[in-house]
């Protein structure tokens, strides 16, 4: 193992940054070459690089976003795309890649490494949703959910004092783990989430009951599954059950941007540097990350293909939490 590229795919996180930091300064320690390579996949493909010494990477510990910007790229989804990609490593002489992103950055990872053995792939879980399996939790995770709950905060203030009702809308397309912790976090009254049906009687009996126990506010924190814009409908219906005054606010990208928590720096530095410890084990098709306290190796392909379940006791204690 001589010479390393590390690229950030997919929807950016706070925290990408730090990891980028960490493996430089880890690879640099063993005397390995590292490169960044722009753009995530899009940039792999084309064989966009970019030198990543430590002046590169200095002061960036705290920036979020991602130095190496991102992208998210369907060519990469075709074998011609991938094939182009297998060449372009070759050229650029890299041996390992290491690849921050989420459940789409996987995907491709697995059907790149199914292609081609040209070099050593290693994944490092990035992703505000925390929808990785093979992971407690993602770099930007932490971030953005602290975003979401400073949200709920300023926005219980105007729902108290105006009495109304707030349906506010996070991101996580296809996981709840956002709306779940941000939803306790800030105290909300109700939930609706992707792992669960939706149901406006549900969500209608649970405010009135609040209100027949004499809350004058309620806050419903709304996970965006599908399709963003989700709780206008939502809010409409609850509405034409309930005469009550609403609000809809939807957080969306928000909650990406803005400087990572101490939690995502730590997150993502530990993260950087196993992943530069994997490749010199000699590992590839792997994702590292942190299972109870433990770094762990997990096979790329289940990091997509199994779906991480939300925490039970997290979803039992808001259900009596939020009465
Ligand atoms: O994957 C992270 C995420 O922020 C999702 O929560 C959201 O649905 C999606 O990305 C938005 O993607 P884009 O930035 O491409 O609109």
């Amino acid at each position: 193992m001589k010479r390393i590229g590390i690229l950030t795919s997919g929807g950016d996180a706070p925290g990408m940054n730090a990891c980028i930091r960490a493996a430089v300064r880890t690879a640099l320690a063993h005397d390995l070459v590292i490169v960044g390579i722009r753009r995530g996949y899009t940039g792999l493909i084309a064989g966009d690089t970019v030198p990543l010494d430590r002046k590169a990477i200095r002061n960036t510990i705290h920036l979020g976003g991602t130095i190496l910007e991102t992208s998210r790229n369907k060519d990469f989804y075709t074998r011609e795309g991938r094939l182009r990609a297998a060449a372009a490593i070759e050229r650029m002489g890299l041996d390992g890649v290491i690849l921050i992103g989420g459940e789409g950055t996987f995907h491709g990872a697995t059907l790149l490494a199914a292609d081609t053995d040209t070099a050593a792939l290693v994944g490092v879980p990035g992703s505000i949703d925390n929808d990785v399996y093979g992971t407690d939790y993602c770099i930007g995770f932490d971030t953005a959910a602290n975003c979401a709950v400073q949200a709920i905060d300023r926005i219980r203030d105007t729902a108290r004092s105006h009495e109304r009702l707030f349906f506010i809308e996070v991101m996580g397309r296809t996981a709840g783990f956002l709306a779940l912790e941000s939803g306790i976090a800030g105290g909300a009254e109700e939930l609706v989430i992707p792992e669960e049906e939706v149901s406006i009687d549900r969500i209608s009996d649970r405010i009135r009951e609040g209100f027949i126990v004499g809350k004058k506010s309620a806050i419903v924190v709304v996970a965006e599954g599908e399709a963003p814009g989700i709780s206008f409908r939502i809010a409409r219906e609850v509405g034409e059950r309930l005469a009550f005054d609403s609000r809809v606010v939807v957080l969306g990208h928000l909650q990406r941007g803005g400087p990572p928590t101490m939690r995502d720096r730590v997150l993502g530095s530990l993260l950087g540097v196993a992943a530069i410890e994997a490749l010199l084990e000699g590992r590839s098709g792997c994702m590292v990350g942190e299972r109870g306290g433990d770094l762990t190796c997990t096979p790329l392909e289940d990091t997509w293909q199994k779906k991480k379940p939300l925490d039970e006791d997290l979803v039992r204690i808001f259900s009596f939490l939020s009465e």
